[in-house]
């Protein structure tokens, strides 16, 4: 078996961090993709949000294939026995939407026949000929499965910050690149004494 890392390598903590100002913009503005005037800026908007998915992909697809080759930290010492179950199941759960959310989406756009631009770069082949019961099936898969990553990722952030301002411990410096640790110390350390382990 491959011995695990002691922390998170520096290429790890940056595709985690991309994903997620990537994956905490997608969110909201596909929710209000629908309820904007129909027009330019509607296209655009659309346009912008499936080149952005298909981003996430791309960096899923690295990632997995990063965390392979180099593994990944133990968890936390410090974590209760839920902790350390909740959050491997969460991150499992995330790993897992971050390929289903997109690939749901390709799936709804190839069912529709909707050309999809990437950043005006190319044209996102079809996985799937034309069929309005299926691009129905994948338009309601790809929309549930963001609402769950949405609630899982509330549970995962809190988590997270919950340990960095209430229980005051290492687990968010474990995912910080190492030039943003010391300014959590810093919150941490005007907070109250920090229980860093
Ligand atoms: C928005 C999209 C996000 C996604 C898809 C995501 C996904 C993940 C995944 C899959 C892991 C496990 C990494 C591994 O072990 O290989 C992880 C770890 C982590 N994430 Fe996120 N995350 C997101 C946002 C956030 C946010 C907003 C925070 C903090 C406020 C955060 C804090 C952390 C921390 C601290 C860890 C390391 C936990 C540990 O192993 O001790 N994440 N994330």
């Amino acid at each position: 078996m491959q011995e695990r890392p002691a922390g998170y390598s520096g290429a790890a903590k940056w595709l985690h961090w991309i994903m997620a100002i990537i994956v905490l913009g997608l969110i909201p503005m596909g929710i209000a993709l629908d309820k904007l005037p129909e027009g330019p800026i509607q296209d655009r908007a659309y346009n912008l949000h499936r080149s952005f998915g298909i981003l996430v992909l791309a960096l899923a697809i690295a990632r997995v294939i990063f965390r392979r080759a180099y593994g990944a930290p133990a968890p936390y010492a410090g974590l209760t026995k839920f902790e350390r179950i909740a959050s491997t199941a969460v991150h499992h759960s995330l790993y897992v939407l971050i390929f289903l959310v997109p690939i749901a989406g390709w799936l709804w756009m190839s069912t529709y026949r909707a050309e999809v631009s990437i950043f005006g770069l190319f044209i996102l082949p079809n996985l799937l000929p034309q069929n309005e019961t299926l691009s129905g099936f994948f338009g309601g898969a790809h929309k549930a499965l963001a609402l769950l990553m949405a609630a899982l990722l509330i549970a995962h952030a809190g988590g997270a910050l919950m340990h960095a301002f209430v229980k005051r411990d290492g687990v968010l410096h474990r995912m910080l690149p190492d030039a943003w640790g010391p300014a959590l110390d810093r919150l941490q350390s005007a907070l109250g004494r920090p229980n860093r382990s």
